[in-house]
């Protein structure tokens, strides 16, 4: 079974028994002390708290997490994966232990025909929370387990939290037995490897804090409702299923395992060591794809520098099997192809992806070239010295000037048969370390320097006065220069700015942050960015445009009116998209994000299935109707529960505060929790254009529209080419969808006549090409180009038709051709010839050197092709001699 497969048959069992699906949330956590979602249950935080209400009461989906902590243990068991996805169920104060129970065991047992999983009842085993009785019992009742095969467990393995202070509870999971080759028997309570967790079913109905690691911490409440979050893993379900070995051999991840193989020349499955790295490549270039499909680009700090470290991780592997060049153009692809039917995204978003990926590549590679030339000279110095031994400055320069990885350097030295002085080298480490705590505030900013900000947020909260007002004189409080406080900052510097009150807009909710200046006494500030780097608290990223600014200063925020008013049309279009989803669509097609900037909105939501030309005409529709009636939009400050009983649309895997902001537009039809700037009725936006609809991952699409004057221009861009159309074809504007149809019609029709033709035409040249055959040792050979073949199956096809007029003298046909800018070479044998020792695809092989390719294939019909076609006439050349050697 396909893992999207899988996938999918756990949706739909869930589906089917009223669960509504959702898909999958960011891997990027808004919690800055999580970083990534690493569970399925992160983004539900707020309902499984009962802070935002739930919108549906079961809810199933596919979550991707990314895991770290771990990586060291990553391609030498079968399961440890970076990222991998998450199967969930959720009820939130619906069904708890016995439903939960009840449905994983239905859904892992029944038979595939019934939609289930498959799985055999005797390989299956549980564990239960020490003092679970009532679990230990439901097994017993529903699955029929015997005793022995439901064993109970402590804290460590079946009490789950996130290890963060919140919702937690007792589980119980499921395991799958690989049977007696993979360990002892004893079930997991004795070998956690042969016995492989499938599915945690986690009981949540406990509020914690004070977590000091798994199993310290203070339960401090109950839930306000029993809670169902389960999770099970995606990879580990299908690893099994497709009876394959584990994790990295399945179909999501292989076709990296496989391209690295083809890449590096090895096998997979020859040397331990080498494996390791095979599959340490699969799983991290898979999980840099997914997280920079998720907007982390690679970066010295926080979720940038894990992104990073696993792209270095692949090179670097990469280079200990062998590959010193570039890679990931053949790795990423790979990993795109084998992904993109999950994560249309990672196709779609492809040119940005791919360029971070290459850029972070060729980075490294230098870092390691210019590392390479150093250490050279280095062990030069240490052999010409007579020394046995580089010294533990030298790997220190390395390491912490070149950012070359000292188990490279390690390794080279071995190589050249020297050691190096770890110990020396340790202690440079260890002294680094300290000043660097020492030096911590002058350091770049890190996820842990954001005590800079709380001790401004404590000082009290910036005031944003920008719902009411373009310009606001206040008083500049804090200037940071690379994440320090400092006094001054002058012209041309790029600074943080903190101020009492702003007028400017911080990016959130979607909506991007405000341009503007910051102007005061001899001084102006160009604003290059808005952020609220902790609640409460706003920070300006200026450029100094003129003159010098001070902290203490009074200064004025300046809003940029116009880019404001095309935001907030942005924003408010925004909305009404939404409304009009909802009405369209039903109440479960939920927000799971947002963008709008000036002129664009862009908005995902929870469907399954692409819209239809007349659904999305519909949503157009009902959005511009909202924009003509010239709706109010009013904005309250209410407190949660109240607005939660109006009825306000909250945004999926968000936390909100006690107050919070509600914007309705035209009354309760659309009513949403926003802190976003809007206009002052719907008439503003002018125009909506839809201009696209996609799918963004499993269970989630994506709208795009203009709005305003770009929509506008937009239309009138689309009119002008319709005109033009119009007047080429001579053809009235009604009429051109049918006279395109027409044309493109008789375009295929004429393109089948022409391929008919230069099919013939090759056919024509088979008797040609058989007069052509020479001698070549102990066989007769036809060696030549084939021109006008446009693919490798016509060079095919013409070969084997060149070979049957061999007749049954040993005959060898090997016809090249350049199809599509790259050269291929196709090779025939037939009876007689395989019988005197000819092997196309040996002869594949041999052609393909000489194009700086791949080749192989049967002993009767192989190909091989490269990038050199020029090197075509050599590699025929090349056949034929090695027939003339094969027969001496
Ligand atoms: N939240 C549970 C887990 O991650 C299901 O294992």
């Amino acid at each position: 079974m396909k893992t999207a497969e899988i996938a999918q048959r756990y949706l739909d069992y869930f589906e089917k028994n009223g669960h509504t699906i959702v898909p999958s949330a960011s891997l990027v956590s808004d919690d800055p002390s999580i970083l990534f979602t690493i569970a399925g249950m992160v983004p539900f935080i707020p309902y499984l708290t009962g802070v935002v209400p739930p919108p549906y009461p079961r809810a199933a989906d596919v979550q991707k997490c990314i895991r770290t902590n771990d990586i060291e243990e990553v391609g030498k068991t079968a399961r440890h994966g970076t990222f991998f996805q998450m199967l969930g169920n959720w009820s939130f104060g619906d069904y708890f232990k016995e439903g939960a129970i009840t449905y994983a065991w239905e859904l892992l047992t029944n038979v595939e025909r019934d939609g289930g999983l498959g799985f055999a009842e005797r390989d299956l085993w549980v564990t239960v929370y020490d003092d679970d009785d009532e679990a230990a019992a439901l097994w017993k009742r529903i699955a029929g387990l015997p005793d022995e095969r439901i064993q109970r467990m402590g804290k460590d393995d079946n009490y789950w939290s996130t290890g963060q202070p919140g919702p937690a509870g007792p589980c119980s999971e499921i395991y799958f037995d690989r049977g007696p080759a993979y360990g002892q028997d004893g079930g997991p309570a004795v070998d956690d490897n042969r016995f492989t967790e499938i599915w945690n079913l986690v009981f949540m109905q406990d509020l914690i804090a004070d977590v000091a690691s798994k199993t310290d911490f203070r339960i401090v409440g109950e839930l306000p409702q029993k809670n169902i979050d389960t999770g099970m893993g995606l990879e580990r379900v299908a690893f099994i299923t497709q009876g394959v070995e584990n994790m990295y051999e399945t179909d999501q991840v292989r076709p990296v395992l496989d391209r690295a193989v083809e890449l590096s020349g090895r096998r997979y499955g020859a040397v331990h060591e080498d494996d390791v790295r095979f599959r340490v490549i699969a799983d991290h270039v898979r999980s840099s794809l997914m997280l920079l499909s998720d907007g982390v680009t690679p970066s010295n700090e926080g979720r940038g520098y894990i992104l990073r470290r696993l792209m270095r991780r692949s090179i670097r592997s990469m280079r200990l099997l062998g590959v010193d060049g570039p890679t990931f153009p053949e790795l990423f692809t790979a990993s795109r192809d084998a992904m993109s039917a999950a994560y249309p995204v990672v196709e779609t978003d492809w040119a940005r992806i791919s360029q971070y990926a290459y850029a972070e590549e060729e980075t490294f590679l230098r870092t390691l070239a210019a590392g390479s030339t150093i250490l050279d000279v280095a062990v030069a110095q240490a052999k010409d010295a007579g020394t046995p031994t580089i010294s533990g400055p030298d790997a220190f320069l390395l390491h912490d000037t070149y950012g070359f990885p000292v188990d490279l350097t390690l390794e080279v030295a071995e190589e050249a048969g020297l050691t190096v002085d770890r110990a020396a080298f340790d202690t440079l480490m260890q002294e680094q370390k300290a000043r660097a705590k020492a030096d911590a505030k002058s350091r770049r900013r890190t996820i842990a320097d954001l005590s800079v900000y709380r001790e401004f947020r404590a000082a009290g909260e910036t005031v944003f006065t920008g719902y009411s007002d373009l310009e606001t004189e206040s008083r500049i409080l804090g200037i940071l220069v690379d994440g320090v406080p400092t006094e001054r900052a002058t012209q041309g510097q790029i600074a943080e700015v903190i101020l009492a009150e702003t007028a400017l807009y911080a990016e959130s909710g979607g909506q991007v942050a405000d341009r503007g200046t910051i102007v005061g006494p001899g001084f102006e500030l160009e604003v290059l960015d808005v952020q609220r780097p902790v609640p409460g608290l706003v920070s300006h990223t200026v450029e100094v445009s003129q003159g010098e600014v001070g902290t203490g200063q009074a200064a004025t925020t300046v809003v940029d009116a116009v880019n404001r008013r095309a935001a907030q049309q942005a924003h408010s279009a925004t909305h009404l998209v939404h409304a009009a989803l909802r009405d369209t669509l039903g109440r479960t097609a939920t927000q799971a994000g947002s963008l709008n900037r000036a002129g664009y909105l862009r908005f995902d939501f929870s469907w399954g299935s692409a819209l239809s030309p007349e659904t999305r005409t519909e949503i157009e529709e009902i959005a511009n109707n909202a924009v003509r009636d010239n709706l109010a939009v009013a904005t309250r400050l209410l407190p949660l529960t109240e607005a939660r009983e109006l009825g306000a649309m909250a945004m999926f895997g968000e936390k909100y505060p006690e107050l919070v902001r509600m914007v309705d537009i035209g009354g309760p039809w659309s009513r949403e929790l926003c802190g976003g700037t809007h206009v002052g009725t719907s008439a503003e936006i002018g125009v909506i254009s839809i201009v696209g609809e996609s799918s963004v991952s499993a269970g989630a699409r994506r709208v795009e529209a203009l709005v305003g004057a770009d929509a506008f221009r937009e239309l009138a861009a689309e009119r002008a080419i319709v005109s033009e159309l119009s007047a080429s074809l001579k053809t009235p504007r009604d009429q051109l969808t049918a006279r395109v149809a027409d044309l493109a019609a008789s375009l295929k029709a004429a393109e089948r006549r022409i391929a008919a033709f230069e099919a013939r035409a090759l056919e024509e040249r088979v008797p040609t090409l058989a007069a052509s055959a020479v001698r070549a040792g102990a066989f007769t050979v036809v060696a030549d180009e084939l021109a006008g073949a446009s693919s490798a199956d016509d060079v095919r096809t013409i070969a084997l038709r060149v070979r049957d007029r061999l007749g049954d003298e040993p005959g060898v046909v090997a016809l090249g051709a350049v199809a599509g800018e790259r050269p291929v070479v196709v090779v025939v044998t037939n009876e007689a010839a395989r019988e005197r020792g000819a092997r196309a695809g040996a002869l594949a092989k041999v052609a393909a050197s000489v194009l700086g390719g791949g080749g192989g294939g049967r002993d009767d019909v192989a190909q091989g092709g490269g990038t050199d076609a020029a090197s075509l006439p050599a590699a025929l050349t090349a056949i034929r001699t090695a027939l003339e050697t094969a027969a001496s």
